[in-house]
């Protein structure tokens, strides 16, 4: 067949026109070629994927994969692994997972801290880092020799994994300073070679200023983390929480997105909010079943928003959708007086006044749907769009229909939040400070009632219990802002709805 071609070709053009080759061969000739394309891709395929697959120290394939492995959890380290790489495997065993690796560079420590969950039982390999200069364009080239890292836990070692550091702490001999260019590292617990396939990218932080004071001077100043978001698709109330704080001084959020739904997700995805607000949803897809380790891997993920935030942000609030940071008005109509308010708050003895805060504590009220009716009757979402014209009201708006509370506030470090000052922090912890800064014996400064505290708007408070017995108060003092909210919520949602179709009717029961 080929030399059929060879020959036709060779004719002089006004031959070739009159020498038509029957149907029949050119079906063959077609039939020949796409098979050994075919056989050619398969190859290639194969070829590539034994180089994938190769544990040697293969920087291409490094440089290659390096992209996608950004920004989600990856398996570093499964027990028995070795049977993976002889090409045996897969084989079940207790696996280590990290999620991001932050350039921790001061003074008293020069570190790479990498945001990991790991099991809590039984030996821990010893793992080393295999550090990575370069960029996209060069490959990455190796940094030095191999160290060994340290695996640092934090709490909640009740399940079987927990949130915890793994440190690579940089030799004095490789001066970071000097050059501008990401790293890349790979945690292996073998010497000798790492696996080209799981690359983190180092994130460097800004270098903190040392300031005796909470003045620090970052490109943000306020800024929210919220905790892993599991089967969550309350579009119109995640408008007015997004919108209130947004209010209160937040410019930027970070969430970490297990499964949210589709009309959540068009919200966050949409041009109407991101030219208001910066919000960050980064995957959290845990490889473990969510029973294993504490609330979705909650300390992990707390520990990698503060890290992210540090030298970034200079204060970041922990909080969920179903809780509003709600600072009394006739104090603070914002979280910039209210941080200013709280710093002239007499303290108790423990606290050095002359060293800086770590973090700001806030206790917790629950508001329950069940306390008492509520104002006015809010809508749901109605899909598709019925009535394009159709505004929103106070009473679609959380702040102004639920004004019941129970009259007990949670005492601090009991379902408290707070507002962590990144650069004092190590491990904000998930109700209370875990670990601050050796530099910040200053910790923990609880708001008074009087001055702010968490709203948690619960929708059922007393379960079994007669919710008569409970006691409750009035407070509206959200309504301080709720007209302000409303107009924002509605701006948002006149272009969302297009966007993202939606609708409103009203909310059954
Ligand atoms: C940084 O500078 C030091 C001293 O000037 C040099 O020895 C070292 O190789 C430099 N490191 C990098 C990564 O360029
Ligand atoms: C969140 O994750 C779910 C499930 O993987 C996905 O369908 C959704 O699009 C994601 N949303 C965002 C905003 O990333
Ligand atoms: C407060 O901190 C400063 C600076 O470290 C120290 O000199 C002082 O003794 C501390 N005061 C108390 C009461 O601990
Ligand atoms: C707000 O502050 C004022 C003045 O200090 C006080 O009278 C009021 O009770 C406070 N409100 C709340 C809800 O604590």
């Amino acid at each position: 067949m080929r030399n059929l071609i060879a020959t036709f070709y060779r004719l002089p053009l006004t031959q070739r026109l009159n020498k038509v080759i029957p149907a029949k061969n050119i079906y063959h000739l077609r039939l020949r070629n796409i098979i050994i394309i075919l056989i050619t891709v398969i190859i290639l395929a194969c070829i590539t994927l034994n180089n994938k697959l190769r544990s040697e120290n293969d920087l291409k394939v490094v440089n290659e994969e390096k992209n996608s492995r950004q920004g989600d959890w990856q398996i570093v380290w499964e027990e028995n692994q070795e049977q993976i790489w002889d090409g045996s495997g897969p084989v079940k065993g207790l696996k280590f997972m990290v999620y991001s690796a932050y350039l921790d560079e001061n003074n008293e420590r020069n570190v790479i801290r990498i945001i990991a969950l790991t099991p809590t039982k039984g030996m821990l390999p010893n793992f080393f880092c295999h550090l990575f200069t370069g960029d996209d364009k060069t490959g990455v080239i190796p940094f030095g020799e191999p160290f060994p890292a340290i695996i640092e836990h934090s709490g909640y070692s009740q399940y079987l994994y927990g949130g915890s550091f793994i440190l690579c702490p940089i030799m004095p001999h490789l001066t970071l300073r000097n050059t501008t260019k990401p790293y890349f590292l790979a945690l292996s617990p073998i010497r000798e070679k790492f696996d080209g396939r799981r690359i983190l990218p180092v994130q460097k932080i800004q270098r903190r200023r040392t300031s005796r004071e909470n003045v620090f001077n970052f490109q943000y100043h306020f800024a929210i983390c919220v905790q892993p978001t599991y089967r969550y698709d309350s579009v119109l109330e995640l408008m007015e929480w997004l919108e209130f704080h947004r209010m209160m001084g937040v410019t930027h959020v970070t969430m970490y997105n297990i499964s949210m739904g589709a009309h959540v997700s068009c919200l966050l995805r949409s041009n109407a909010l991101k030219k208001n607000l910066d919000v960050l949803v980064l995957p959290w897809g845990l490889p473990i079943p969510s029973k294993q380790v504490h609330v979705n891997g909650q300390v992990a993920q707390s520990n990698d928003c503060l890290w992210r935030y540090r030298g970034v942000a200079n204060y970041v609030l922990f909080l969920d959708f179903d809780e509003y940071l709600v600072p009394n008005y006739t104090h603070a109509v914002n979280y910039a007086q209210l941080v200013e308010r709280l710093k002239t708050v007499p303290v108790d003895e423990k606290l050095n006044r002359s060293l800086p805060v770590a973090q700001f504590l806030f206790r917790s009220a629950f508001f329950g749907k069940d306390l008492a009716r509520e104002f006015g009757t809010r809508r749901k979402l109605a899909l598709p769009s019925t009535d394009s014209s159709e505004k929103l009201r106070l009473d679609d708006l959380i702040t102004f229909t639920r004004t019941e509370r129970q009259s007990f506030m949670y005492p601090a470090k009991v379902r408290s939040k707070f507002m962590s000052i990144p650069n004092q922090v190590i491990e904000p912890g998930v109700h209370y400070l875990e670990r601050s800064e050796p530099r910040s014996l200053g910790e923990v400064q609880v708001s008074p009632e009087e001055i702010g505290f968490v709203h948690h708007y619960r929708d059922y408070l007393c379960g079994v219990r007669e919710c008569s017995t409970l006691k409750k108060v009035t407070d509206n003092s959200a309504h301080f802002w709720v007209a302000g909210v409303l107009e924002r919520t509605e701006e948002l949602w006149k272009e969302v709805r297009k966007e993202c179709n939606l609708g409103l009717e009203m909310l059954q029961s």
